[in-house]
């Protein structure tokens, strides 16, 4: 992150903590006030969420029985209703209801609206805080001008497991790097206070640990050490509360046998207890019957018991709150106090986003209809995508693409591909509005170079029959170009894969192309890490380029040209093989270290080696970086103390360009045996040819501590290792120093 970043985001914090303590008391004042003019029904029914697909779209089409229910003041919130006259027009059923409660409006806003951002671990690529809090804001923006007031995101789950396809929605698997990003995520979607009109409310997801999902499978069961828990998994949601997220949804997963939408330790004890959180709980679509699934609960009223008593403020789209909680609290199962809670939080957002004063407040035509066409949206996709991209291989410098090139051969499935290139949960989207790698290319090169273009492969079929069409306009070509990958609709929610590869015959597409002799760059497509280890080896050029939505074939051809100098790094570990999975970067030297050239007797694997094929914080750049003379302040310091560490960057290429610096440390001797490097820190540094930079981290007793088998964030005395470089698996620096 900037330097500039992290003060004007703490900045940004303390001023929303001072001016929230005032605004809470007269917002309490005004929910209570309506609190003591509301009857049971009323609500139970602000707990409840229900999908308006069946009611937004031609009014024939309305579903009679939830527009009812609407003006009984039987709904709190309806998700999926979208565009200002469908939200105005529901809103107004809400205002014929006895109290005219007005009703939030929500919707998976995950990286854009209209316009369409790279998918988010795309964007985690770039490191750059500042660029992914304008993402959010931007696609914030457009949803709250078509009427909406919530979006279900930032998805903070880390995600260690490459077949999950919902890994393509969050920030990796770092949580260090996903604390920054959710943080950045929820105040770009939120704005400095919530009530601005081009922000909406943030939500946190999915409490907690869905991304350890067993195997990758989709919903599926998780059995985890408390350890890692805390560990790893539960910070970014801390994060999040700190940041000020209006809401949290709960996961799909069940948590060592107890499904999340039920888990009291999760919600009562942590989320609401520990972490004195003031927002509302939502459910996962659906979650509190499936419990009966699971077979958790024997029955609907079971299921609704158990998610109120644990703490799940909202039902989204189960019904069951809404058909048994009257029953359970006239049978005195649950007590009224508990249903209060639950709609006073809620209440209290809906005054917080201004909706008592005007329920129509972000429903202005005039507004949709700018904010959608607005072209400064369409540069900040473009700046975003750019800067996401990450370059995994450069062979003989055959990147930027030379003047001499007068031919290019684009092969592949993904080359002139539109909707693709917007990935999955795209919100509103518009594929017409996707520039695709071809016509990025075209409209870099100009006329100057001839641009052949044929797909090649299919990324769903085993059809071969475009691979000799592809071998022949190769065969013509100075430079091929090969866009492959995954199609947008093979990662995202229950997309699960348990082959990681080219899906198709890309892989046959690839050797066919290759083996013309044709210096080949692989341009790769993908929501997740793929595994491609020829490709890797035998393209001249590999360029890793997700799915990065409107803007992609400018932004990708930006890089190709060299417009752009990449300057994205993974962050996620790029596994060989799907059996070495879960691979993170901080692994464990265990009591068998590991030693490439032994085959016996450790740990790894006796078929493949124990590294990635690229690492966690890898990706090259058109220039060149040296770090060197690393120097700490001191080498000793106590708990209260702080150590600097400062070292000379310096561009030693002939290019302008940007490294992300990256801090990790190692306790090599601890009470819960510590990972071989854990992220602590990192910037973003700008520098043009030859300039040279010192650059300073600070490291504090935070910087140190892990949590102790007490689960108390803790550090412990003794000796320490700091190590600084461009990507975890290449650390020049290294330092020694000690804790007292
Ligand atoms: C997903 C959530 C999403 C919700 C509403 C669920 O299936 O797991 O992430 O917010 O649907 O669309």
């Amino acid at each position: 992150m900037h330097k500039l970043g992290i003060g004007v985001l703490s900045l940004a914090l303390a001023g929303i903590q001072l001016s929230a303590v005032a605004q809470r008391k007269s917002v309490n004042q005004r929910v209570d006030s309506v609190m003591r003019l509301m009857t049971l029904d009323e609500k139970i029914g602000q707990l409840n969420q229900y999908s308006g697909r069946e009611v937004t779209g031609p009014l024939v089409k309305q579903n009679a029985n939830m527009l009812n229910d609407i003006k009984l003041g039987r709904v709190g919130s309806m998700l999926n209703v979208q565009g200002v006259k469908n939200t105005r027009q529901v809103q107004e059923v809400a205002m014929q209801s006895r109290l005219k409660i007005p009703l939030l409006f929500g919707m998976d806003v995950i990286h854009g609206y209209k316009t369409i951002f790279p998918v988010p671990l795309a964007e985690s690529a770039t490191w750059d805080m500042d660029l992914i809090g304008l993402s959010a804001h931007i696609a914030a923006k457009e949803a709250a001008a078509v009427g909406l007031h919530w979006t279900f995101a930032p998805m903070v789950d880390i995600a260690r497991d490459p077949r999950w396809g919902r890994i393509m929605e969050g920030a990796g698997e770092d949580t260090y790097l996903g604390n920054e990003i959710a943080k950045a995520r929820i105040i770009g979607f939120q704005g400095k206070k919530l009530g601005g009109l081009d922000a909406v409310m943030a939500c946190a997801k999915h409490f907690a640990a869905y991304g350890a999902v067993s195997s990758g499978r989709d919903y599926n069961d998780v059995e985890m050490s408390d350890h890692q828990l805390w560990e790893t998994y539960l910070p970014p949601f801390k994060a999040a509360v700190d940041a000020g997220a209006a809401t949290f949804m709960s996961s799909f997963n069940t948590l060592n046998g107890v499904p999340a939408a039920a888990s009291d330790y999760l919600q009562r004890d942590i989320l609401k207890g520990k972490w004195n959180y003031s927002g509302f709980v939502v459910s996962d679509w659906g979650s509190i019957d499936q419990m009966i699934k699971w077979g958790y609960v024997a029955d609907k009223k079971e299921a609704a018991l158990k998610a109120i008593l644990s703490g799940c403020d909202m039902d989204m789209m189960s019904y069951s709150y809404l058909e048994h909680l009257k029953d359970l609290v006239s049978s005195k199962k649950v007590s009224v106090k508990i249903i209060d809670d639950a709609v006073k939080r809620i209440l209290a957002k809906k005054f917080e986003l201004g909706l008592f004063d005007d329920p129509y407040r972000f429903c202005s035509e005039e507004r949709e209809k700018a904010e959608l066409n607005n072209p400064e949206h369409v540069n900040a996709t473009l700046k975003v995508a750019q800067k996401s991209i990450v370059l995994l291989k450069n062979q003989d410098a055959v990147l930027p693409i030379k003047q001499s090139v007068k031919t290019i051969a684009l092969i592949g499935p993904l080359g002139d591909s539109k909707r693709d290139m917007q990935g999955a949960w795209a919100g509103a989207n518009d594929a017409d509005r996707v520039v695709t790698l071809l016509k990025g290319l075209q409209q870099k090169l100009g006329n100057n170079v001839r641009i052949n273009f044929v797909k090649g492969a299919s990324i769903k079929t085993n059809d071969t029959t475009g691979i000799a069409e592809a071998v022949k306009i190769a065969k013509d070509a100075d430079l091929v170009i090969m866009a492959l990958g995954e199609a947008y609709d093979m990662s995202g929610e229950s997309r699960s894969r348990a082959d990681i590869g080219l899906p198709g015959k890309q892989n046959e597409l690839f050797n066919a192309v290759q083996a013309t002799g044709k210096p080949v760059v692989a341009v790769l497509m993908a929501g997740r890490p793929l595994t491609f280890n020829q490709i890797a080896d035998k393209a001249k050029a590999v360029v890793y380029a997700w799915f990065l939505g409107d803007q992609a074939g400018n932004a990708i051809a930006d890089v190709l040209t060299g417009k752009m100098n990449p300057s994205g790094k993974l962050p996620v570990t790029f596994p060989r093989s799907v059996g070495q999975i879960p691979l993170t970067y901080n692994d464990y030297k265990t009591g068998h270290p590991y030693n490439a050239n032994v085959f016996q007797y450790q740990t790894g694997y006796i078929d493949v080696p124990n590294s990635p094929l690229y690492a966690f914080g890898y990706g090259l750049s058109y220039t060149t970086y040296k770090y060197a003379d690393l120097k700490l302040s001191n080498t000793t310091m106590d708990k209260k103390g702080v150590i600097t560490a400062s070292f000379n960057l310096t561009n030693t290429g002939t290019t302008a360009g940007e490294e992300v610096v990256q801090l990790y440390v190692h306790d090599p001797v601890a009470s819960v045996v510590q990972p071989t490097k854990k992220l602590k820190g990192f910037q973003k540094v700008a520098l043009s040819p030859g300039e040279s930079k010192t650059i300073s981290f600070t490291i504090s007793n935070e910087t140190l501590a892990f949590y102790n088998q007490q689960l108390k964030w803790d550090s412990e005395p003794g000796k320490f290792k700091i190590m600084i470089g461009g990507s975890s698996d290449k650390l020049e620096l290294q330092a020694d120093m000690e804790l007292k």
